[in-house]
């Protein structure tokens, strides 16, 4: 019962996923209805000292070296600051990073940075404001890009630029994006769509695949396969020549192929809900409560054991391309991405 978490096909797990919350003020059209989901209540929502303690039985017991907070849209818990500071006090530190739609991140970027936040990646899918509007059923394409500029001045570096593309137009969105990530030293990464929205609509037809992509940015820019090892990263990175990021590092653009080129072999994550269950993948049928055996006094150790015991039994990868593939009862918007 000590050293990381492994499972039954030989994998261990190093990197945790938090949701902090479900909800979001963006309703993007691939994620979720205009009128929202039905909200977690506050009582069943773990309150910042209970994700703390959760994260900190993570990294002191279970081999947790790297810890991501998302939503929903992480950055509306208004006590993220304070969350964020006491996982950076933590010995050892993890690596912290937040998944955000960028809205509120002109306002806060300066103060995540200053408590420990290390790096950002921001979701955006398109460059063109009324179709921004249209995605996403707001009109805030201007509060994200002054969000990627306070995260690069913060250095929240390097910041990524996630990208999921609309089968209408989402190629030449690609190319904008792309251009405009190297002009700013921000590393784009386009994301095939999962069938994981709230109102079950995803279809293959509709997602826009990673060859649709590569075909389509090799035509506008020149693009060298990356020779970095890729680890358990989601991404395969492609370098731009010409270009540099933040770091005066070559520019490089991903492609996360969940779909079509699925890398469950390599997989590395769990992750904790909103409502404090654990997911051992993305696509788990069943989940782990660890909010209620923590609300009910359990020590460490107790936590600590069910959270292996979930790990253990994670499944060797997602069923997307299986003919009989049912989608999680969980939306992505509640778990996280
Ligand atoms: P980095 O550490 O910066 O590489 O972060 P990341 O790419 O793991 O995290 P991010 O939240 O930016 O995830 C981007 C997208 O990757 C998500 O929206 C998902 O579509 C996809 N993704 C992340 N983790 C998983 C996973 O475990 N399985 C699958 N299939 N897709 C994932
Ligand atoms: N498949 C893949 N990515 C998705 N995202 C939201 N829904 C899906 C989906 N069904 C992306 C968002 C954001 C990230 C957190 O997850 O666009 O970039
Ligand atoms: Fe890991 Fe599940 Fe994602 Fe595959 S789908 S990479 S197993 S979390």
């Amino acid at each position: 019962t000590e050293g990381p978490m492994v499972d039954t096909h030989g994998r261990a797990v190093h990197d945790l996923r938090v949701s902090v919350t479900d909800r979001c003020n963006l309703r993007c059209r691939y994620c979720m209805p205009a009128e929202g989901l039905d909200w977690l209540s506050r009582d069943s929502t773990l309150r910042a000292d209970e994700i703390v303690r959760l994260v900190r039985v993570g990294v002191q017991r279970l081999g947790i070296r790297a810890v991501r907070f998302t939503g929903g849209e992480p950055l509306l818990r208004r006590d993220l600051p304070e969350i964020i500071a006491e996982v950076a006090a933590l010995t050892p530190r993890p690596e912290i990073s937040v998944t955000s739609n960028g809205l509120a991140l002109g306002r806060k970027a300066g103060i995540l940075a200053a408590v420990g936040l290390n790096r950002v990646n921001v979701s955006l899918d398109t460059m063109d404001r009324d179709r921004f509007a249209h995605i996403t059923r707001r009109d805030r394409l201007d509060d994200v890009l002054a969000g990627l500029r306070a995260a690069a001045d913060a250095g929240l570096t390097p910041v990524k630029v996630n990208a999921v593309l609309s089968p209408d137009g989402g190629l030449d969105d690609a190319s904008a994006l792309l251009a405009f990530c190297l002009t700013h030293g921000y590393q784009l990464r386009i994301i095939e769509q999962m069938p994981l929205d709230a109102e079950h609509g995803w279809s293959r037809s509709a997602m826009v695949s990673a060859d649709d992509v590569l075909a389509r940015l090799s035509t506008d820019f020149t693009l060298i396969p990356d020779e970095v090892p890729r680890g358990a990263a989601p991404a395969e990175t492609w370098r731009v020549p010409g270009f540099t990021d933040a770091a005066d590092e070559p520019a490089k653009v991903g492609i996360i192929a969940s779909v079509t080129r699925p890398f469950c072999g390599d997989c590395d994550r769990t992750r904790l809900t909103a409502d404090g269950q654990v997911r051992n993948c993305l696509f788990a049928e069943d989940e782990t409560d660890l909010r209620d055996l923590l609300r009910a006094g359990a020590n460490d150790d107790e936590l600590a054991l069910r959270w292996r015991r979930s790990t253990w039994l994670k499944l060797p990868g997602h069923a997307i391309n299986d003919p009989d593939f049912l989608q999680p009862r969980r939306p992505m918007s509640a778990i996280g991405g």
